[in-house]
């Protein structure tokens, strides 16, 4: 599919089936989440635009490549979002944080938004909205919608899993923003959820259920 990336490195499959695992702890899954979520920054921030800067080593002065223009933003659309953004955060430490509040209404499967707080000059930085899921995709629209409506205009978005019903909604509603995940699954359930997936990803990051 046209603007999706697969990004099927060995060691974020192997993760990935942990974590997939029923019988993986809550513990284990928000530790493998981080860790998959370095991985997974690696890729997606893979061919971002490289100046020079000049600098002086022990022993010669060079023009060194460093990261072109302003700070990224990691948009953590809340609350499994916030498992992908802190292995993010290990290797960009510098990057601005935005938080989408957002959870999924049960029966209509419509976001319900209750937060939003996102960095000034949107316009101006790559924003990368980071969410495990997207399964309908209406989350990850919604989010969208109101990061543009506040002036994004340079958007990627990375996943865990996405299902391929909920892929060709989001490319035709946001053709512009490229899509990463480590898996595209097999459908969606009745109930909204991806199959085979792995469950509920906030509920097994915080042990709620
Ligand atoms: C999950 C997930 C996504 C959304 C995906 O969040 O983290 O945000 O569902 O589903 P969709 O693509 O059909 O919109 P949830 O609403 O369960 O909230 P939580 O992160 O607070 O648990
Ligand atoms: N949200 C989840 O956490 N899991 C799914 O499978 C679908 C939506």
């Amino acid at each position: 599919m046209d603007g999706v990336t697969v990004i099927d490195h060995p060691l974020v499959q192997h993760k990935l089936t942990i974590m997939r695992d029923k019988e993986t702890s809550t513990a284990s899954f928000r530790r493998l989440l981080r860790e998959i979520s370095t991985l997974l920054c690696y890729e997606v921030t893979r061919n971002l635009d490289l100046t020079t800067k000049q600098i002086e080593t022990p022993l010669a002065t060079i023009d060194s490549p460093t990261l072109e223009g302003k700070k990224l933003v990691f948009a953590s659309i809340l609350r499994a979002g916030n498992g992908l953004l802190e292995g993010m955060l290990d290797l960009v430490p510098a990057a601005r944080v935005a938080h989408i509040g957002l959870y999924r209404d049960h029966d209509t499967l419509q976001p319900v938004e209750y937060y939003f707080k996102a960095p000034e000059n949107l316009a101006d930085r790559l924003i990368i909205v980071v969410d495990p899921m997207l399964a309908t995709a209406n989350s990850a629209i919604a989010a969208i919608d109101k990061l543009k409506e506040r002036g994004a205009r340079n958007i990627r978005f990375l996943c865990l899993l996405a299902a391929p019903e909920g892929l060709e909604r989001f490319c035709s509603s946001h053709p512009d923003v490229p899509v990463f995940t480590a898996a595209i699954d097999n459908q969606l359930n009745e109930k909204g959820y991806i199959v085979p997936g792995l469950g509920d990803a906030g509920d097994r990051m915080y042990g709620t259920k």
